[in-house]
């Protein structure tokens, strides 16, 4: 089955089609570079960046992937959550191209695509599974049971990580998106350069939360510029990446053991993460946890991610129609 599939829900343009939910015939992904001088995605740019792209990436798309239109069979569409205007690009673009084709339209809940881009890159990956999900507008403890059952175990209660990482890179003077460069410059650093607070939350033993640990690094960063000292900046990369990955792994861990899963995958763009990376390698090697670790092309938000779970939405039988809203926020666990 070939479904063509469309991400708008952030600053990714992006149109994919898949086969059968594992095999990527094509996979388009324009991000858009329109927010670096705002320092974080603007979202009225960004809905008007998905209109002028998106009629020229599914072409693409079509092109790359060496079918006709006419042999598309389904079209999936990234429905919630994510910026309201931007979701309503790609999802209003699939409706009235699945009402064209006259083949059906899946919506998709954009965490359970990040969650199955693993379908793409482990071809023997079924659920049950453990995932630590972890992007720019999410940071989740997940259990998933079957292709469209999940159970949440825990998560952020305030920022997600990428947008905490997005912060502190602003502060640290590295730009838009700045997660990736900040892993780079933590590379060179001592983590024990700074010692940075890690919040726990009593009423949830597996929830975190984020924005005490930017406010820390905001505020050493603001002292240290009003006393005239210098910082070790990649010191101060390095422990602030060292701060995110304990709190992240060690519960991470601590779910899966609890879900009784003996596999772990990775979700979303901050699972790109070295520190953290590393770290839930040793960690799921010390309690016998198969760890997969998704490749960096799949982690950031993609269109093919969406075919993936699109198929298993449609098996499932959540087949949406040309009345289907986008939501800016949704649990994992409901279905459309
Ligand atoms: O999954 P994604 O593309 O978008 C959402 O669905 O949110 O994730 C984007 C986030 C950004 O916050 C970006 O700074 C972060 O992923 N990111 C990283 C790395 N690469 C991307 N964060 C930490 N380390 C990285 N290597």
């Amino acid at each position: 089955m070939l479904i063509l599939s469309f991400e708008s829900s952030c600053d990714e343009t992006s149109v994919a089609v898949v086969r059968d939910g594992r095999e990527v015939l094509s996979n388009i992904v324009r991000t858009q570079t329109e927010h670096a001088e705002f320092g974080g995605v603007v979202p009225e740019l960004a809905s008007r960046a998905h209109i002028e792209a998106i009629t020229v990436l599914a072409q693409k798309a079509i092109s790359e992937a060496g079918i006709t239109i006419s042999d598309i069979d389904a079209v999936a569409s990234t429905t919630a959550p994510g910026l309201i205007g931007a979701v309503l690009v790609g999802l209003s673009f699939a409706k009235a191209t699945a009402f064209a084709l006259n083949v059906p339209f899946v919506p998709v809940h954009h965490v359970r695509g990040h969650i199955a881009a693993n379908y793409i890159a482990f071809p023997e990956l079924k659920p049950p599974f453990f995932s630590l999900m972890t992007s720019g507008g999410n940071t989740l403890f997940v259990d998933v049971a079957d292709y469209t059952v999940f159970n949440v175990l825990g998560g952020t209660r305030d920022d997600a990580a990428g947008e905490t990482f997005d912060k502190v890179a602003r502060v640290l003077g590295l730009g838009y998106p700045g997660g990736a460069p900040l892993d780079r410059l933590a590379t060179t650093g001592d983590d024990h350069a700074y010692k940075l607070p890690q919040v726990s939350v009593s009423t949830g033993d597996l929830d975190v939360s984020f924005s005490g640990l930017k406010t820390a690094v905001v505020n050493l960063v603001h002292n240290a510029e009003q006393k005239g000292e210098q910082l070790d900046l990649p010191g101060l990369a390095a422990s602030f990446e060292a701060a995110v990955s304990d709190m992240l792994v060690p519960r991470a861990v601590e779910a899966a053991k609890r879900s009784c899963r003996k596999t772990m995958v990775v979700a979303g763009g901050v699972a790109a993460n070295s520190r953290i990376r590393a770290d839930l390698f040793r960690a799921c090697e010390n309690e016998g946890i198969e760890l997969l670790l998704l490749p960096l092309s799949l982690c950031g938000d993609n269109a093919a991610m969406i075919g993936a779970q699109g198929y298993y939405e449609f098996l499932a039988g959540n087949i949406g129609d040309l009345t289907q809203n986008g939501y800016p926020t949704m649990d994992i666990s409901q279905s459309f």
